[in-house]
């Protein structure tokens, strides 16, 4: 799964103003094995998924709390037999539905049922322009025709249809046949969102970070195109904090905007929280969505700026990025409380411009493709800072 990128307006700092966007990830099964997946390293079991009812009664709740936009991700959703009945939940509750796809088992039978349940939008993901290429990154073979048998029925069946392509090293330099392929497909939008570095993305970060070069090629190609795509295809370039030398507002600032929830009814404010240690995050089976939004440890955290110490304590910019992204902060440092290195500002600063100035080695190491037990639960990926 890629972390879908939604347009939301950042709530005031230290607010409980209600959550605009819900993340549901309704499975962490997946037929692809992309090796920057947004999912935690530690996949949830089928066996410990959310069941319909329970998935009905968080959609019914995060409408009452004020949730308009929900995205049904993965994980791949299709593989939900009962993805029919969520879409209808969500519609029931009020809640626009983004289905957030590989595309893989998608046909006409399935989209027309979607669609009938109340399914407005589905964003596709697409690892590159080039199938065989596509099919390498995405570690499955055929991948690629099913993405563009997808494509076909969305467009057919009239539905607003997304592209969203993780950028990184492999296929940073096309990036300009990758806008043609929106465009070919029919797309309304395509968001190029360059990696980020925790979870799959940082076992495999020498794998996958880009070189400056290939960063100010590719935006400099999404520049041109976007004026002549106006009107027509929406371009989003989602910047590379590794580097620019500043801080990304990961989420719309902590518990400010949306919440996740996990396939085992975990709530979370973003994915990759599930990583942090002593999180404790609660859950739909334990507490109401609107008590935990509000109230619970987890989300107030590192809601607002009162948590801040360092050089986000006094930054003038505290409200705008809100010291980055915490998840990264705790992936690089082994402190979520950390400045995120991200920031040109931080003391741990070197973490991510050392990498990022290192040139990328002639062969790179080779992927390790997000699956199930690729990654032994007794041996994280341990802080770079450590
Ligand atoms: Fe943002 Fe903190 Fe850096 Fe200031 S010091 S720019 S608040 S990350
Ligand atoms: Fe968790 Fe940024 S990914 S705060």
């Amino acid at each position: 799964m890629t972390a879908p990128v939604t347009p939301v307006p950042p709530g005031p700092a230290g607010s409980t103003a209600p959550p605009w966007a819900l993340l549901a990830e309704l499975t962490h099964a997946c037929p692809l094995h992309c090796p920057y997946c947004s999912n935690p390293l530690e996949l949830t079991r089928r066996s410990a998924e959310l069941s319909t009812e329970e998935w009905t009664d968080v959609l019914r709740q995060a409408g009452e709390l004020g949730v308009v936009h929900t995205h049904l991700s993965g994980g791949e959703p299709l593989l939900r037999p009962d993805l029919e009945r969520i879409v209808a939940a969500a519609e029931a509750a009020g809640i626009y539905t983004q289905l957030v796809t590989s595309g893989t088992g998608l046909d006409e039978a399935r989209l027309a049922s979607l669609t009938a349940a109340g399914l407005r939008s589905v964003q596709l993901s697409v690892q590159h322009a080039d199938p065989r290429a596509g099919d390498r990154i995405a570690g499955r073979p055929s991948s690629f025709a099913a993405k563009e048998r997808a494509a076909a029925l969305v467009r057919a069946a009239g539905l607003p249809l997304g592209l969203n392509v993780v950028l990184h090293r492999d296929n940073l330099d096309a990036v300009d046949a990758l806008i043609e392929l929106g465009v070919a497909w029919g797309a309304d939008r395509v968001e190029l969102a360059n990696a980020q570095f925790y979870g799959w993305g940082l076992l495999n970060r020498a794998a996958l970070l880009p070189t400056r070069d290939q960063l100010a090629r590719a935006r400099e190609t999404v520049e041109r195109r976007r004026e002549h795509l106006a009107g027509r295809v929406d371009l989003v370039w989602v910047v590379p904090d590794y580097f620019e030398g500043v801080a990304k507002p990961c989420m719309g600032g902590w518990g400010a905007v949306s919440l996740t929830v996990a396939p085992d009814g975990t709530v979370l404010p973003c994915p990759a929280a599930a990583s942090l240690p002593d999180l404790s995050p609660p859950t739909v089976r334990d507490r109401p969505l609107a008590w935990i939004w509000e109230h619970s440890a987890a989300f107030n955290r590192f809601r607002g700026t009162d948590w801040m110490t360092g050089p986000c304590g006094g930054c003038p910019r505290r409200e705008e990025d809100f010291g980055g992204c915490r998840c990264q902060a705790f992936a690089l440092t082994g402190d979520a409380a950390r400045t995120d290195p991200a920031c040109a500002l931080s003391p741990d600063h070197r973490l991510v411009r050392e990498p990022a100035d290192a040139g990328r080695a002639v062969v790179p190491p080779p992927y390790v493709y997000r699956r199930p037990g690729a990654v032994p639960p007794a041996a994280p990926v341990r802080p770079a800072r450590a």
